[in-house]
């Protein structure tokens, strides 16, 4: 099987998946862009816009986010961008269960694309893709683990440098020109 018919299959098993849609609403947000992408960025959990167009990182998040790959020389199509948790959750931010249970895809779509590189996105990513506690505030900016081929590079999530501006956008800007230095 290509590996398009097999994203389309996770897609088809998120769709279905009664367990990511308990206390969550919207349309599910599988991820977007090259499944040969050398490098992934994983997000948290869909929010309100994303729910709406089922796209990954489309919100003000997604803006700082997608200006910060095309800025350190990627294209946002050679790049694949998901999230641990596919769901709007009702509560905002997603539970532990939440965040376990949507592993199970996430590796899924990790096996199928097999990146170099996976960029974790906050604290949620960390523990989706790992099953770590992060303290991300001061772990952020290296590379945290290598498993299986793929190296994994912790930074700050888009909306805490939103919220935060002062406190975060220049160490926000400092990892992405270290990812820069990774990539090249
Ligand atoms: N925040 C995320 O973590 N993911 C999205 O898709 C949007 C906002």
């Amino acid at each position: 099987m290509n590996k398009e018919k097999q994203m389309s299959q996770i897609a088809g098993e998120i769709g279905n998946c009664k367990i990511c849609r308990t206390g969550k609403s919207g349309k599910a947000v599988v991820g977007e862009g090259s499944l040969d992408a050398e490098v992934v960025f994983i997000g948290e959990a869909p929010g309100k816009t994303e729910a709406e167009t089922g796209r990954p990182f489309v919100g003000r998040s997604g803006k700082l986010l997608r200006s910060m790959i095309v800025g350190i020389g990627l294209k946002e199509s050679d790049v694949y961008i998901t999230s641990p948790v596919k769901y709007l959750p009702d509560r905002g931010t997603p539970s532990s269960a939440d965040i376990a249970h949507g592993r199970m895809h996430l590796m899924k779509q990790l096996v199928i694309i097999s990146p170099k590189l996976v960029v974790l996105l906050g604290r949620v990513a960390a523990e989706g893709a790992l099953e770590k506690k992060v303290f991300v505030v001061k772990e952020h900016g290296r590379i945290i683990e290598e498993k299986d081929g793929i190296r994994y590079f912790l930074t700050l999530h888009p909306a805490a440098v939103l919220r935060f501006p002062n406190k975060y956008k220049k160490e926000f800007e400092k990892d992405f020109r270290k990812l820069k230095a990774l990539i090249n």
